[in-house]
């Protein structure tokens, strides 16, 4: 993952209204690009250990690939007045607490069947708080996008404190992924104005890679007649 840092004299340019002095500000972005970063970094390794031990005991890495981000300032603050809330460059702390998507990761997993196994092993982790689920596997978007949404809060350790950090986790198989980059990729290309015939082609295709999803998984389990055995975990 690439760390970002937000910068006091740039956002400074854009958000003239801040009350406080360069260096308050510089102090509290500082505070959300390390808690955040730093909640990212030890997802990604707790996700890693899963992945490697599990890949031990079962000879399979269900995990195929990760990303991570962390939201820029300006689309926090954009999504902070979508969200109603008031002066938010003033009011970092309800930013914090409304927008639960500061962090970002992604967790393309090879099988959808692979989705509950991390996402179920990732929670049973005891000091790891799961804050909100949202199942577009099981209830797709009107778009057809499908993935598990799990933010979880997760402890920082820093210097003198300790820190429950929220993380929003995106977990996808990567056929999921594939509908998704190109659907974001056109829609931003665009300007997100899609006509409705080719938002209801680019629904249809999600819908015919959800039955190929669903296949090759038979495929899978058929080539390596294991059955289902990870689905109890
Ligand atoms: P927003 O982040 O403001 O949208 O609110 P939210 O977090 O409540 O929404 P949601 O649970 O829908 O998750 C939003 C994220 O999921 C987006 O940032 C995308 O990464 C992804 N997402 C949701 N819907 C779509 C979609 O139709 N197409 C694609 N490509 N991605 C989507
Ligand atoms: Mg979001």
């Amino acid at each position: 993952m690439s760390f970002r840092y937000y910068y006091a004299d740039r956002i400074r340019e854009k958000m003239p209204e801040f009350k406080g002095t360069d260096e308050e500000l510089q102090k509290s972005i500082d505070d959300i690009s390390l808690s955040y970063n730093s909640a990212i970094r030890e997802l990604e390794t707790r996700l890693g250990n899963i992945s490697d031990d599990f890949d031990k005991q079962h000879s399979y890495m269900p995990i195929h690939h990760v990303q991570s981000r962390l939201k820029s300032f300006d689309s926090l603050m954009e999504k902070a007045f979508r969200y109603g809330i008031e002066d938010p460059i003033n009011n970092l702390d309800t930013v914090k607490r409304e927008i639960l998507d500061i962090a970002g990761i992604r967790v393309v997993c090879n099988y959808e069947e692979d989705i509950s196994t991390m996402s179920k092993l990732l929670l049973s982790q005891e000091d790891i708080e799961m804050i909100r689920v949202k199942d577009y596997c099981d209830k797709p978007k009107e778009s057809g996008y499908r993935s598990l949404h799990v933010v979880v809060a997760v402890p920082v350790y820093l210097v003198n404190r300790k820190k429950m950090v929220p993380v929003e986790i995106q977990f996808q198989s990567i056929v999921m992924n594939a509908w998704a980059s190109l659907e974001h990729e056109l829609r931003y290309k665009n300007k997100g104005e899609l006509s409705q015939e080719i938002v209801d082609t680019l629904k249809a295709c999600a819908e015919d890679l959800h039955r190929i999803d669903e296949e090759m998984s038979r495929v899978r389990h058929e080539v390596l007649d294991d059955g289902n055995e990870y689905s109890e975990i």
